[in-house]
């Protein structure tokens, strides 16, 4: 199956009241384990994409022919969308060029004037190009200089202007952060999600850093309207504690054992026990 935009995918798990997980990759093995998952599953499934993990793959076009070649040599029937990730204003029109079928334009940081100019630009180009286009109102954060914030909440009335752009999808901060959640995070701001719900009516909203937030909190979010999650962090933790294990329990000095094959084996299938476990929270496992 070619790869596809997340439209479709997304309209449907609105109404069907489920959620379609962005699994983000990194290589071949997170890629292999994720889409593998997916088609056990029969489940949709978009492979997220950041600047920083294209341009450690060497580029934008690797991903996307990597990506392509695998669908077609795995057969691969559920719907895949090549999504790229907080992307800069540059980034998205690379990854246009490059053959993805859906971008993140994140111009959250930009003031929300100059944020609507380029997010219409680029609604624009997607539209004639069959890809869908996701915005951010309202900066997910994380952690920076060893600080953990809370997390921003999106202005409901700026969402509203940037999802009547014309955007797929939007992203919009509920007190969500990228990463592991601080032990005083209090959790996700349901009423600024209802407000931004209340808004921009049938849009297909996204919930940023998966990792790590309560089964409820992301049942009653989906209840709320979003309809795609992301996560990263947790499969990065499942592949490294996955990796420490095999090499502690000195297995790479055993035979064959440091064939990157099965060194990499634990990690991969550490990779595919987290994807399953979330398409099963999320609720997409048969919906392809
Ligand atoms: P986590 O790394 O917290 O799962 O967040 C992923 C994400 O939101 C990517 O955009």
């Amino acid at each position: 199956m070619a790869l596809v935009s997340v439209k479709d995918m997304l309209e449907k798990a609105l109404k069907g009241k489920y959620a379609v997980g962005q699994f983000n990759i990194n290589n071949l093995e997170w890629t292999k384990a994720i889409l593998s998952t997916a088609e056990e599953l029969k489940s949709p499934v978009i492979l997220g994409v950041s600047e920083g993990a294209a341009k450690y793959m060497t580029g934008f076009r690797t991903v996307t022919n990597m990506v392509k070649a695998m669908i077609e040599e795995m057969h691969i029937t559920v719907p895949v969308a090549l999504h790229l990730d907080h992307g800069t204003y540059e980034g998205c029109y690379k990854c246009i060029e490059a053959g993805f079928s859906s971008i993140m334009f994140d111009g959250s940081h930009f003031p929300i004037e100059e944020n609507i100019a380029k997010t219409k630009e680029l609604v624009a180009v997607c539209k004639k190009k069959g890809m869908s286009l996701e915005a951010e109102v309202g900066s997910i954060g994380g952690e920076e200089d060893g600080v953990v914030g809370q997390g921003e909440c999106a202005d409901p009335d700026e969402c509203k202007k940037i999802a009547d752009l014309g955007v797929t999808i939007l992203a919009a901060g509920i007190g969500n952060i990228h990463g592991k959640y601080p032990s005083n995070w209090t959790g996700l701001r349901f009423d600024v999600l209802e407000k931004i719900k209340a808004k921009t009516g049938d849009m297909p909203l996204v919930l940023h850093g998966g990792t790590g937030i309560p089964t409820d909190m992301i049942k009653k979010a989906i209840s709320l309207g979003v309809a795609k999650i992301n996560v990263n962090t947790e499969c990065q933790l499942a592949f490294q504690e996955a990796t420490r294990k095999y090499v502690e329990e000195g297995k790479d000095l055993v035979g064959k054992g440091f064939d990157p094959r099965k060194l990499l084996a634990p990690g991969v299938e550490a990779i595919k026990a987290t994807v399953r476990e979330k398409m099963q929270i999320f609720g997409s496992i048969g919906k392809a």
